[in-house]
């Protein structure tokens, strides 16, 4: 199954080629996964192994607008810069336009603002691809619902399926072969004194991409044998923590869950390991706080940064060990 074949499945040889509209537009959030989605069972379609769960970070992300632009090749600007056609970023980008353009008919003009940093670890494919959907079928006017604008963003970056919605979103691996059971949704819960701080410890370009971390860890770690596994009781509880409001259990799962994604990638061969020396301190410095009695956990991507969770509560405990931390508010 090709990612050609979905487009089929989702357009059914309907595919606009005039825009409904001079200019399309969208904001897509940036999400951070409680349990995390690592390894996939179809890298084609970026279809999961596993479910996952997420939070968006409701003012961080991507604000993404397109324009027809008739020169034979698409232009991209990323945070006022525009970039060079060769580089690895607008050919991942043309290569996903190239899915809803079989006759490379028309090209775009794309203009990208991210207030996050690009490829280190905070999820920034993910806040681009939601938002380059969001704003394709805003320009051609295609009527999609969310359900199917998650299913073509996860084409474009897996985690980019969750970046669709704000609060907690859960995407669902599904089994079947096309992955038209594999999208994200939204949660009801909501949980307003929840706060994440995201500690920057680097935020040069990572070593190595989450594509092919995750894809070492599922060829050659024994451990990640043990990863469906863990996924699958995490989401119970997490499930389960944001219904009664446990923030401990919810921390405590994150945190834990983070941890055995990261076991999975020490464990590859050759090694994967995104921690700085900066990461393992700050790992200590939490653990520490916690040991005295302050409610603080973490959570690690694919990359050196940790974000922490805590309470709006123990907002100003936080500062003051962790001057340099960005604290966001989940919900208004
Ligand atoms: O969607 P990708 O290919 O950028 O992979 C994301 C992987 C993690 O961020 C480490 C985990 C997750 O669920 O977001």
């Amino acid at each position: 199954m090709k990612k050609s074949d979905v487009i089929q499945l989702i357009f059914h040889n309907k595919l606009p080629v005039e825009p409904a509209r001079e200019k399309g537009l969208a904001f897509a959030p940036t999400n951070i996964a409680l349990c995390k989605y690592w390894g996939k069972r179809d890298s084609e379609l970026n279809l999961p192994m596993t479910g996952s769960l997420s939070i968006a970070l409701p003012d961080k992300g991507a604000l993404t607008s397109l324009m027809l632009h008739d020169n034979g090749c698409d232009v991209i600007t990323l945070n006022g810069k525009e970039l060079p056609g060769d580089s690895a970023f607008v050919l991942r980008t043309t290569q996903f336009l190239d899915l809803f353009r079989p006759e490379r008919k028309w090209f775009l003009k794309i203009d990208i603002n991210m207030n996050i940093p690009v490829a280190a670890g905070l999820a920034s494919s993910a806040a681009g691809f939601a938002s380059l959907v969001s704003a394709l079928n805003d320009l051609f006017g295609w009527k999609l619902s969310r359900r199917e604008l998650s299913i073509l963003a996860r084409l474009g970056s897996g985690s980019a399926s969750r970046s669709l919605w704000t609060g907690f979103v859960e995407w669902h691996a599904g089994v079947q072969a096309d992955g038209m059971d594999c999208y994200a949704e939204q949660l009801k819960d909501e949980w307003p004194g929840l706060m994440i701080g995201i500690v920057s410890v680097a935020e040069g370009e990572k070593p190595v991409s989450s594509r092919e971390a995750m894809q070492r860890s599922v060829d050659t770690s024994t451990l990640y044998t043990a990863w469906p596994r863990k996924v699958a009781r995490d989401l119970v509880i997490l499930r389960q923590a944001l219904h009664v409001k446990n923030f401990s259990l919810l921390g405590g799962t994150a945190e834990s869950n983070a941890l055995n994604m990261h076991a999975t990638m020490i464990s590859s061969w050759p090694p994967v390991c995104y921690f700085l020396p900066e990461t393992i301190a700050m790992m200590h410095k939490v653990w520490d706080l916690r040991r005295s009695g302050l409610e603080i956990y973490f959570t690690q991507d694919a990359g050196p940064n940790l974000k922490l969770l805590f309470l709006e509560n123990d907002k100003d405990k936080i500062f003051e060990h962790f001057p340099q931390v960005e604290m966001i508010q989940l919900f208004e």
